[in-house]
């Protein structure tokens, strides 16, 4: 297995290219399959979900065809079947559940497995199928497998119990083709849920509210296959500026939307760092009058909690006592014992995290524990002194495309070593 070694405590400077977001690319790539022709994406990352993705629309009968030297995504769905969606697929990747919008429309039925539990929570997917429920679908689970079976999808009213990023985009996938209106309320208003939409709009389908806490769906009879470039990755671009923060260096990442990281933008101002912005980039640059500041995670327009790690990594080396409180998942600390081991001062209390910052980090050998885990231990890693040797690097490659390439442009010394255990 390869691992990343990394000699830290270089000023990284320099510009960051940014490439197209995991999280949208996910339920697009699914919501293909609810036009029988062949669509075209751009800006799709060469990452390990979206391989898995690629397998999973293969098994249920899409052909393919990816250029990941111009992250062009070719995907033909004229014929498709539900072609049961195996627990080993479902369990890498969560996302495999999207499947049932798409195939409950498409075939009136989808057999999916249920995903269980993950490395940062329970995860449970009962908004998704009590949703389904509500648009005329008898769910049952046997074995293991959801097998949802429909007579044809209606529109109806659901208000979902909790925010949620999956079931919302699920859903809108279902009632884009269910006969009659369908209205969501306490909708996620994440930037994914609004590409997603924004594609499927472009397909023909009748959407309002996107980026609210109410989407209402007025289904059409069907929609075609189009070309659509996805957005950039909020998330990689935030993690690259921590990183810029963390060692104290200037990293303006580019091709983004400023206005998708605006809770993270703030936060990092609060701390007492330099930020700028442009029409498509975002740039931090230290200052000499740093401090440790509070920051909960919440649904979007919040502080996400894809950067909750990522952001520990930095309030270690900010000076002052910094607070993260984790609102979304209720296993997302794993990087904390790992963090310890590279001489973070971090105190767990219930859903808080208590960072006593500005202790000098020093290298050790460390396990990634799930992919934001492991941004936040390279952040840690090239802050400190010495080199680190950071292991299960498989995490970061589910979500971060060229992580090595993309930092040594900016001067890192980083280096991906095969054979490690
Ligand atoms: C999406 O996961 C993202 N994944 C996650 O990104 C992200 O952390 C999360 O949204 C929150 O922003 C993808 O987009 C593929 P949720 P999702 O449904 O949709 C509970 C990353 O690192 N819940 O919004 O699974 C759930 O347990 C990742 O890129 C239910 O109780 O998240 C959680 O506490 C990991 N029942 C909360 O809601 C349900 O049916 C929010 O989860 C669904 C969710």
């Amino acid at each position: 297995m390869d691992i990343y070694k990394i000699n830290g405590g270089k000023k990284i400077s320099g510009d960051i290219p940014i490439s197209g977001a995991k999280n949208a690319a996910l339920p697009i790539i699914v919501g293909s399959l609810l036009a029988d022709g062949t669509t075209i994406l751009t800006n799709v990352p060469d990452l390990m979900d979206i391989r898995t993705t690629i397998k999973l629309i293969e098994h249920l009968g899409a052909k393919t065809s990816f250029d990941n030297e111009t992250n062009t995504l070719t995907i033909d769905a004229k014929e498709i079947i539900n072609g049961e969606v195996p627990y080993d697929l479902v369990k890498t990747m969560r996302a495999s559940i999207y499947v049932m919008g798409p195939l409950l429309a498409r075939c009136r039925e989808a057999d999916v497995s249920l995903p269980g539990g993950c490395a940062i929570g329970a995860r449970p997917v009962d908004i998704h199928l009590q949703g389904f429920e509500k648009l005329g679908t008898d769910i049952n689970l046997d074995h293991g497998y959801v097998k949802a079976r429909t007579k044809g999808l209606k529109g109806a009213l659901y208000v979902m119990p909790k925010v949620s990023v999956g079931a919302t985009i699920n859903l809108i996938m279902g009632a884009v083709l269910a006969e009659g209106e369908t209205v969501l309320e306490n909708c996620a208003m994440e930037p994914d849920v609004v590409d997603l939409g924004n594609f499927l709009i472009k397909m023909g389908a009748d959407i309002q509210g996107l980026g609210t806490e109410r989407i209402a769906v007025k289904g059409v009879a069907s929609l075609k296959a189009v070309e659509y470039h996805i957005m950039p990755d909020r998330i990689e671009a935030g993690s690259y500026l921590l990183a810029g923060a963390a060692v104290r260096g200037n990293i303006r990442v580019t091709d983004i939307v400023p206005d998708h990281i605006e809770a993270l933008l703030d936060s990092l101002k609060e701390m007492g760092f330099q930020i700028k912005t442009g029409p498509d980039w975002a740039s931090v640059a230290p200052s000499d009058n740093l401090r440790g500041i509070l920051v909960e995670t919440t649904p979007h327009p919040g502080f996400p909690t894809d950067l909750q790690a990522p952001m520990m990594a930095l309030m270690t080396t900010v000076p002052g006592i910094s607070v993260m409180v984790e609102h979304i998942f209720e296993n997302r600390f794993t990087h904390v014992a790992e963090l310890h081991r590279m001489g973070a001062q971090i105190t767990i209390e219930g859903k808080c995290a208590i960072i006593k910052g500005g202790t000098s980090l020093m290298s050790a050998p460390v396990m990634m524990s799930d992919l934001r885990a492991g941004a936040a231990l390279v952040i840690a890693a090239l802050a400190a002194e010495g080199e680190t040797e950071i292991r299960r690097i498989y995490h970061c490659d589910r979500g971060y495309e060229k992580l090595c390439h993309k930092l040594s442009a900016v001067n890192a010394d980083i280096r991906r070593v095969t054979g490690g255990m």
